[in-house]
């Protein structure tokens, strides 16, 4: 007899990953990587059984690391990354569903990060970051439902922090 203990699987990534993985590495600038999410296949769309959420702050599950990072993000109401950049990285996201808002920002002259745009995206929207972009992400304002995202980053991005209060890059 069992103990009913039950073990859940963690799907495999859909095969396209490794084909979208490797035109993600060709892509020469931020326009092609954002054509790229704005073609996905279908079943690049359908991705929810990857999601993974916490409280308050984004859960990715990565469905490719390598020369490239394609990962899901989960959000749910409330969740809002840090003010980062992407490290020098070409990094782009597609909203798979729910509402997302994101923050840029411009270092001021001692060198902490201030608000200069604040824009929300619908599903099927596709947000592209160049190298030196700062911004944050998140789920807000009256959004009751999870967003979910897709982001690729190319190469594979070690982004920094930027505080708002103090000290600049960390
Ligand atoms: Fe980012």
């Amino acid at each position: 007899m069992t103990t009913g203990r039950r073990q859940i699987a963690t799907p495999l990534p859909p095969l396209e990953i490794d084909r979208l993985a490797e035109r993600a590495q060709g892509c020469a600038n931020v326009r092609e990587l954002q054509a790229l999410l704005e073609q996905l296949p279908p079943s690049l769309l359908a991705l929810e059984r990857f999601a993974r959420f916490d409280a308050g702050s984004a859960s990715g599950f990565a469905l490719f690391e390598g020369s490239v990072q394609i990962v899901v993000c989960g959000w749910l109401p409330g969740a809002r990354s840090e003010i980062h950049d992407h490290g020098g990285a070409l990094c782009a996201l597609r909203v798979l569903s729910g509402h997302a808002t994101d923050i840029r920002y411009e270092l001021d002259r001692d060198g902490l990060p201030t608000e200069v745009s604040r824009d929300v995206y619908l599903p099927g929207s596709v947000i592209a970051y160049r190298e030196a972009d700062i911004h944050s992400i998140g789920n807000e304002g009256a959004a009751s439902e999870a967003l979910l995202t897709l982001d690729i980053c190319a190469p594979a991005s070690s982004p920094r922090s930027y505080s708002s209060g103090a000290g600049g890059a960390s």
